[in-house]
């Protein structure tokens, strides 16, 4: 018997699932991966979806967070994460990588490896990252953005692939007005839902938000520099989606300088063995088992 050797997961597109994760009632997750291994541990957790983080990318490959990338290069490794996992992926799109007609050709990209939405952000090309300090950001203007949301959704196929628009108001040091008033030019042009980012190590640019936001469109977090606050306040205020935007890239650099520090102090990798996964974990989340199966099938 000719069995498929490829698992079937669902029928139900990775759009139409991030589309559900995003507009539901509940609180949902979003957490980081930056390449093909840590997509798969996300989706082995639990996790429903994932935020394929410019951040991460950028750290992953040792540049910074400033579109030191391509848009290729960024789209090349979100495609190792679509190829290995089942679940969706919203690409932090940055700012579209330049004007309304990158964002297009980004888009068709994307749809045709398998991401199910992307989040662009009002910054203006190219962007930093949003907790460098020193010299300040500026945001795009609004027409300039809604004409970008307005040609990402006027070149997309699929329906159900997510637009997520993100103002940097808060982080340029803008008030709620200003916030306020993007976020509803951003949803009137056609996003699905916005991202609003604050570097306070407290709520409050969030809570003064939610108070006067409404329910135009579900409001997702990155709670970064806020992760004192409990997620149950989160549920609280109306927030729709929590993104956990870096502690994969965090937690493999820390657990990387950890080991080559006690490798090269030690001149042995004796010590190291007990802190670190067998070979055979890299194994199994290689898929070796499948190509096993493949083997004896095909390879004669
Ligand atoms: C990212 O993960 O790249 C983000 C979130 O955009 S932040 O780094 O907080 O700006
Ligand atoms: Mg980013």
């Amino acid at each position: 018997m000719d069995t498929k050797v490829e698992k079937i997961s669902s029928n139900i597109k990775k759009t139409k699932v991030l589309r559900n994760i995003i507009t539901d009632s509940r609180l949902s997750f979003l957490m980081e991966a930056h390449d093909g291994i840590s997509a798969k541990i996300v989706e082995e957790t639990g996790f429903s979806g994932i935020w394929a983080s410019g951040l991460g990318i950028s750290a992953a490959l040792g540049v910074r967070d400033n579109n030191e990338l391509s848009w290729t290069q960024v789209c090349e490794m979100c495609e190792y994460m679509t190829n290995v996992t089942n679940i969706p992926i919203l690409l932090d799109g940055d700012t579209g990588y330049g004007n309304f007609n990158n964002f297009r050709i980004l888009i068709r990209k994307l749809e045709q490896i398998g991401v199910a939405g992307v989040c662009i952000e009002d910054k203006i090309f190219p962007k930093k990252n949003s907790f460098i300090k020193g010299e300040k950001q500026n945001l795009t203007s609004i027409e300039e953005f809604c004409g970008k949301i307005r040609a990402g959704k006027d070149v997309i196929q699929d329906k159900d692939f997510v637009i997520v628009a993100r103002t940097e108001a808060f982080i340029v040091g803008l008030g709620v007005s200003e916030a306020i008033k993007r976020a509803k030019k951003y949803v009137e042009a056609g996003a699905d839902a916005i991202l609003v980012h604050s570097k306070r190590e407290d709520s409050k640019d969030i809570d003064a938000f939610m108070k006067e936001w409404g329910d135009a469109a579900p409001i997702i977090i990155v709670p970064t520099m806020y992760y004192q606050v409990p997620t149950s306040h989160f549920t609280d205020i109306g927030i729709s989606t929590v993104i956990w935007a870096n502690q994969n890239i965090r937690a493999a650099t820390s657990a990387m300088e950890k080991i080559s520090k006690t490798i090269y102090e030690s001149y042995s990798i004796s010590e190291a063995e007990n802190e670190i996964v067998p070979v055979k974990e890299i194994f199994r989340l290689q898929d070796i088992e499948k190509y096993e199966v493949l083997e004896q099938r095909f390879s004669r």
